[in-house]
């Protein structure tokens, strides 16, 4: 496995290469989207894993710092999924000082995280922009955990023509239902044993929705079910699955929906999401 630190010493692939952008921390999840880049990689492809905690699409410096960085365990397990090439870079050497051009994306970013979150989804694009310029992958995952970053990185590649295919993974999820996050290492015994209600609440809602054609009632009766004493809803949403805008009332069955929420347990913000069939 070839690790680089620094992006002048990155070549251009000789061979089909599949990347997965990371922010390390690696989990199970990260390991699902190693394996669908090996599938589409091929055997005589190369698999690219890129490691970066990404600082200008955090909101909170807080949450930067706190962000776990356990750089060898990730190249170990890195080493042992199989991936042909690394990329982590320190900050300075992907951000110049007096940089003064980044992607804005202006409408997928309204709802959801991008509107608790100011400037995280350009901070993303821009540094997927950078990465797929650096690496020049033919195709990239990610997961659909982040379902509104999946959404807003098919947009980017699709409005600025970038001939990088974006290939996605159903969330992991831990045995109680937890998705899998590189956050939840940082929640308490207590809050790590009251954070499986926000799966178990999103996911009850498939079969609420019929009974609750109103959007404000699915959404309070969801909301009751993920509060607890130990966290604090950032946004509890339903929103078009391809607008991301709010499903308005009265609600149309015959669309699907996404729900999906961001949760504080203290300082750690997690975020879940579900896929509402039509009813
Ligand atoms: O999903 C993540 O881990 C990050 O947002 C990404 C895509 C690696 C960009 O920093």
């Amino acid at each position: 496995m070839q690790v680089f630190t620094d992006p002048a010493g990155l070549s251009g692939p000789d061979r089909r290469r599949v990347l997965v952008p990371t922010m390390g921390a690696l989990h199970d999840g990260h390991l699902a989207l190693v394996r669908r880049a090996r599938e589409a990689a091929g055997p005589a492809g190369e698999l690219a894993v890129s490691i970066f905690v990404n600082p200008i699409q955090f909101d909170r410096p807080g949450d930067l710092a706190a962000y776990p960085r356990p750089l060898e365990d990730d190249l170990e397990r890195c080493r042992e999924a199989g991936v042909d090439l690394v990329f982590a870079p320190p900050a300075d050497a992907m951000y110049l000082p007096d940089r003064s051009i980044h992607v804005h994306e202006t409408s997928l970013s309204r709802t959801l995280c991008g509107a608790t979150r100011p400037g995280h989804f350009d901070g993303v694009c821009t540094v997927v922009l950078k990465l797929f310029n650096l690496l020049r992958p033919v195709a990239a995952v990610f997961g659909e955990k982040d379902y509104q970053q999946l959404a807003i990185i098919r947009r980017l590649v699709r409005d600025l023509d970038v001939p990088v295919e974006i290939l996605a993974v159903p969330t992991v999820r831990e045995d109680d239902g937890l998705a899998m996050s590189s956050r939840n290492q940082r929640l308490s015994p207590e809050q790590r044993g009251d954070a499986p209600r926000i799966h178990r609440a999103l996911a009850a809602a498939v079969s609420l929705r019929p009974t609750h054609p109103a959007p404000a009632d699915l959404l309070a009766a969801v909301r009751a079910d993920i509060e607890s004493p130990l966290n604090r809803v950032d946004y509890l949403e339903l929103v078009d699955p391809e607008t991301l805008q709010p499903v308005v009332s009265p609600d149309n069955p015959d669309r699907p929906a996404l729900l999906a929420s961001a949760v504080f347990y203290g300082e750690v913000r997690l975020i879940d999401n579900q896929l509402l069939p039509p009813a």
